[in-house]
């Protein structure tokens, strides 16, 4: 009678631990972005650097340069890159084209690739077209959805242009010496990065950028802005909200691995690192 009693009383605390340690292991939306708790699934992975992401919202396509890394790290070797689409979970390679970065027209529905020889267009059965700007090696392309403008960074100054496309001219922006990363928000603010150094704005109609504080110098890595017109810095330690009017970014996310490449759909977050793109979710959160 006694064993009867203490074996079931055993039974009875083996079930409970069991459910300790199964809400444990699955602990749902492990990661904190802002206020709001997401979790996140490796959307893809892949050899090689992804970089320059960036979401069509029309198709949920997602963009990326695939790096090399093998020729990045060989000083004699030009860096190789490949432009892709990753679509309904397969990666499709734009093979026409030597394509350095991608650009989302939403409105006209348009999808632009840099390349080193112009700017091209992508066509229905995804191949590249030229448009303009022969013989410019194009490396980073930002489209903000506001207005016709496309801004373009050009190797090897990496100057920065805008190139309107209803009248197809092309503009130096004279007050950003250079950019390997850049975002610009729908109040024409410019917000980018010059020689691993420090992270900058340059807000519309002023001429001397200004310096965020706070992010440790060669730390950021990709910029991309949010469905509420907010300017987002991936950086080596975690996620930044860059406001025109202050200086002091605010920390939305840690990270645990180096970001390559980030963008947004919608309420989704893709971040890019060393083979793989993952996609953080709040759908399923609290
Ligand atoms: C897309 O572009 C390629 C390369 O220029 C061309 O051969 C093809 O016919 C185009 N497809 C469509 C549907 O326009």
């Amino acid at each position: 009678m006694c064993d009867i009693l203490y074996f079931l009383e055993v039974k009875k605390m083996l079930k409970y631990l069991l459910i300790i340690i199964a809400t444990v292991a699955s602990e749902p939306c492990p990661y904190t972005y802002g206020n709001q708790r997401y979790e996140r699934i490796a959307v893809l992975t892949i050899k090689g650097l992804p970089t320059n992401l960036v979401v069509n919202p029309n198709t949920r396509d997602l963009f990326f340069t695939l790096i090399d890394i093998d020729s990045l790290h060989n000083d004699d070797e030009q860096t190789k890159m490949d432009q892709y689409v990753l679509r309904n979970g397969m990666p499709i390679k734009i093979d026409n084209v030597n394509g350095q970065a991608a650009a989302v027209d939403a409105k006209n529905n348009k999808v632009y690739i840099a390349s080193d020889d112009g700017l091209n267009v992508l066509n229905q059965t995804d191949r590249a077209n030229f448009v303009s700007m022969k013989d410019e090696d194009i490396v980073l392309l930002f489209k903000p959805q506001h207005n016709d403008e496309l801004y373009a960074v050009l190797y090897p100054e990496n100057e920065v242009y805008t190139i309107n496309l209803k009248k197809n001219e092309k503009n130096k922006i004279e007050d950003v010496p250079c950019a390997f990363i850049l975002a610009v928000d729908a109040q024409d603010n410019i917000y980018y990065e010059c020689n691993t150094k420090y992270v900058k704005v340059l807000l519309k109609d002023f001429h001397e950028p200004i310096e965020f504080v706070g992010i440790s110098k060669n730390s950021a890595r990709a910029m991309a802005v949010d469905n509420n017109n907010r300017v987002i810095l991936a950086a080596n330690d975690g996620l930044y909200l860059l406001r025109p009017d202050n200086l002091v970014p605010k920390k939305l996310m840690n990270l645990d691995f180096v970001p390559s490449g980030i963008a947004f759909d919608e309420d989704d977050i893709f971040l890019a690192t060393n083979s793989v793109i993952y996609k953080y979710s709040a759908d399923e959160c609290e």
